[in-house]
């Protein structure tokens, strides 16, 4: 690639940081990476990825030559004019977007009218106007401010940055939201520039969006529990109409991950910090709060009292192919399941590490055959692959009894019920009943 792309700054080391410097480093911009943690800078700089993303090791591998990790923030403003802002945005108790973080970059960045602010942290709408008068106030007024928020998911988003479904640009039409277009040029994705105020608002509203759309099937599958439906035949037929589409139609024991809910309470809330009451999203929440929780009554109602039961689950990441854990339903489920008394053996290929800090006094199994010995119920709670093509005969040999529970409707209900076992689903109809 040649030597003329623009070189960027990244502040910030997580999921966000990390893919979008590899990513621009592959496009072939020199990127200077920054982050506060000297430990983890360090574990970079010798080439160790601390987080597990798909492709993310060979591409930061690939590219090492154009990576430059620093604790130092003027690595970054020597080198660079654009200033990828991607740094941590957490719920703080009253639903609202802790922007601590990104404060402490806006107070970091001098006074210069050649550097800009990109920003990637998902942020509430409005946060650029307040930025720039934050900015005005300290004499920052030259310094360029644009919105780029960044729509990858975990486990494939290093697919997903090449890959964009669309790139959203907000900036005042000056030279930072130019530049940052041309970064993007290459990727030849749909280009949707914009104001600030709106560019932030369609990172809110998309992720608020797919998320009710997932409480709305599972909704329909809770329905098709009473009516003998199955929810797969149901979201087959509804998302062949291109205006629904198939995504996100998947329902199963509830979203959980670092955007959906952090994100659908700060719309909700920046929405009532305004004085409107954004009915729908109190919803969204609630079905999805209610949902992880349907599992332990799916439980007592073939099991009876869970006093002393053996519960398996397999999986304990928000998703497959990623070991992060915020807002796993598996918190929720291991946490209800002890307070009932249960014993709880877990399983996960990956998510071992960050979840030993998480779930306390839970048996963490060496593999799945480990996690189902002697248990009276498996549950499947996050769809890893290897679980989907376990041998059900094998499971059932080791099982002390029967029932298969499958959070995520991705099992083969046959290959279950072959192997003497009894199948119950999320929403599958005449399949949820007791065999
Ligand atoms: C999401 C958005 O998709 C992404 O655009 C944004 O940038 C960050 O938030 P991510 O959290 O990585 O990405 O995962 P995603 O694949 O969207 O899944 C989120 C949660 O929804 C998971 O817990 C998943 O199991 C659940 N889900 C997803 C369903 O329950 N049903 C579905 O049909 C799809």
């Amino acid at each position: 690639m040649s030597g003329a792309r623009e070189p960027i700054g990244v502040i910030g080391t997580g999921y966000v940081g990390l893919v979008t410097a590899a990513g621009f480093a592959h496009l072939g911009s020199e990127v200077y990476c920054i982050g506060i943690d000297a430990d983890k800078i360090a574990r970079l700089q010798a080439g160790e990825i601390p987080i597990y993303e798909p492709g993310l090791a060979e591409m930061v591998e690939a590219n090492r030559d154009r990576l430059h990790f620093s604790t130092q923030i003027d690595d970054a403003l020597e080198h660079a004019r654009l200033l990828f802002v991607a740094v941590g945005t957490p719920p703080t108790y009253s639903g609202d977007a802790d922007l601590s973080a990104v404060r402490a970059v806006v107070e970091a960045i001098p006074a210069s009218d050649r550097h800009a602010l990109v920003m990637k942290s998902t942020v509430p709408a409005g946060t650029g106007a307040s930025i720039k008068r934050v900015l005005a106030e300290r004499g920052k007024t030259e310094l360029a401010y644009v919105s780029c928020p960044e729509f990858l998911k975990e486990g494939s988003a290093v697919k997903d940055f090449l890959n964009p479904d669309r790139v959203v640009i907000g900036d005042e039409g000056d030279w930072a939201g130019d530049a940052v277009v041309e970064l993007y040029a290459p990727l030849d994705a749909a280009l949707v520039r914009t104001d600030i105020a709106s560019a932030e608002m369609v990172k809110l509203a998309s992720n608020a969006f797919l998320a009710t759309k997932i409480s709305f099937i599972n909704e329909i599958a809770n329905v098709c529990e009473e009516t003998g439906a199955d929810v797969i035949e149901v979201a087959r037929g509804m998302g062949l109409d291109e205006r629904i589409g198939h995504k996100f139609l998947q329902a199963g024991i509830g979203f959980g991950g670092s955007c959906f809910p952090k994100d659908v309470n700060a719309l909700k809330q920046l929405a009532g910090n305004s004085g409107y009451h954004f009915q729908l999203l109190n919803a969204v929440i609630e079905v999805n709060e209610l949902q992880k929780r349907r599992v332990i009554g799916k439980l007592q109602k073939h099991l009876g009292s869970l006093v002393g039961r053996t519960i398996c689950l397999l999986g304990l990441a928000f998703k497959p192919n990623t070991d992060d854990m915020r807002e796993a339903s598996s918190l929720v489920l291991t946490a209800r399941l002890q307070a009932d008394g249960a014993k709880v053996r877990v399983y996960d290929p990956v998510a071992e590490h960050e979840a030993r800090t998480l779930i306390p006094a839970v048996h963490f199994a060496s593999d799945a055959l480990d996690a189902a010995d002697g248990a009276d119920a498996v549950v499947l709670v996050t769809e890893w692959e290897e679980f989907v093509a376990l041998d059900w005969a094998q499971v059932a040999g080791r099982m002390a009894g029967k029932l298969v529970l499958d959070g995520r409707n991705a099992l083969d209900v046959g290959a279950i019920r072959a192997a003497g076992l009894t199948y119950e689903g999320i929403g599958r109809g005449t399949l949820t009943q007791v065999s």
